[in-house]
């Protein structure tokens, strides 16, 4: 496989391991790929997309990098730091939360860590998000600002998933495959489960499938936010631009996301969904994040419960990260705990 030109940013490759004792408590083999390893403040998935869009940003002579998460993005919390290891500026789109923003709200978790680098943020309110239909305008306004201020700008979408940030889970499908069969002792798993936010890693996951000859029917994706339908088009859509701009041997379109799984909504855990996280971390020590593998990971065990047979005996969930996130709802851990 021909990759485009790639930065060494992350920790690879990440380990696999099986749960022991959920697998035993399951009746399954539940293995974690630990991609919250890949780093440390520049962890999670979204180091894998981000080794090759900075390498391509340092290529093109880019000065600063501009980009847009919601409050508590993992994503940009993982681009600044990346960026800043670069030497870059960064500026950051920050979406406020639906329920809005008190200025003087204590920052935490991936805000706070956005904060300590002294990246540029433009706090956006829902409302403006929203009628504008998404970050496209507000990542344009600040690429226009800044390039008349005389900076060279790298403009990364939501999550980093644009076609070249595909190249992340194309690359990484490569080292799962060669430690997979060291850890499971068979050739590739059953079933891999991932969490959808912006779909780039379900996009190079279906991809790395597809180049090394393996059926896509194995990948399941959990929806945090949106719906079934709209990942569908949505990664189905990012597959096609990748296989075309990168002359990519891809010609299957069908994507398994399991719907259901995000409760009231995007980053709202229940309290019963944290003592769940707790008892996992109790049970394995592995910490799922309350917005993406949390609600991913609790999805994939609620469907094999629900057909036992449908996922096969070896299955890997993919921990894509979001550690951080905890933190943002550290009185509501406090509180669910104590109730426990
Ligand atoms: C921790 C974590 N896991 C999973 C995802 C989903 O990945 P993607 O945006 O590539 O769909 C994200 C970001 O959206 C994330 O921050």
């Amino acid at each position: 496989m021909n990759y485009p030109p790639r930065l060494t940013l992350a920790n690879l490759p990440t380990p696999i391991h099986k749960l022991e004792r959920l697998s035993a408590e399951v009746g399954k083999e539940i293995y974690v790929w630990r991609d919250d390893m890949t780093g440390s403040v520049e962890s999670g998935n979204k180091v894998r997309k981000l080794e090759f869009l900075l390498a391509d940003a340092m290529a093109k002579g880019a000065t600063r990098i501009i980009t847009a998460g919601g409050f508590q993005s993992n994503h940009t919390r993982a681009t600044a730091y990346c960026a800043r290891r670069l030497g870059l500026e960064v500026s950051i789109i920050v979406r406020e939360p639906k329920t809005g923003f008190k200025p003087q709200e204590i920052p935490t978790g991936n805000l706070l860590l956005n904060q300590i680098t002294g990246a540029e943020l433009q706090f956006v309110p829902f409302a403006e998000y929203q009628a504008l239909g998404g970050y496209g305008p507000l990542l344009e306004r600040a690429d226009e600002q800044w390039r008349q201020r005389g900076e060279k700008t790298y403009v990364i979408g939501e999550g980093g998933s644009q076609p070249l940030g595909c190249f992340g889970y194309i690359y990484g499908v490569e080292q799962m495959l060669s430690l997979w069969p060291k850890v499971a002792g068979t050739k590739f798993p059953d079933s891999l489960f991932c969490a959808d936010g912006s779909g780039g890693t379900h996009g190079g996951l279906h991809l790395g499938y597809e180049l090394n000859g393996l059926s896509t029917n194995a990948i399941w994706a959990v929806n945090v936010c949106d719906s079934a339908e709209y990942f569908q088009k949505r990664v189905g859509k990012l597959i096609e631009d990748t296989a075309q701009q990168f002359n990519l041997r891809s010609i299957n379109r069908e994507l398994q996301v399991l719907d259901g799984h995000f409760g009231t909504g995007y980053g709202i855990a229940t309290d019963e969904d944290l003592r769940f996280y707790a008892r996992l971390a109790k049970q394995e020590g592995v910490l799922l994040d309350p917005t993406y593998t949390g609600k991913a990971f609790r999805g994939m065990l609620a469907e094999i419960k629900r057909a036992p047979d449908r996922f096969g005996k070896k299955i890997l969930f993919l921990h894509s990260g979001g550690t951080f996130g905890t933190f943002a709802l550290q009185e509501q851990y406090a509180r669910a705990l104590a109730a426990a």
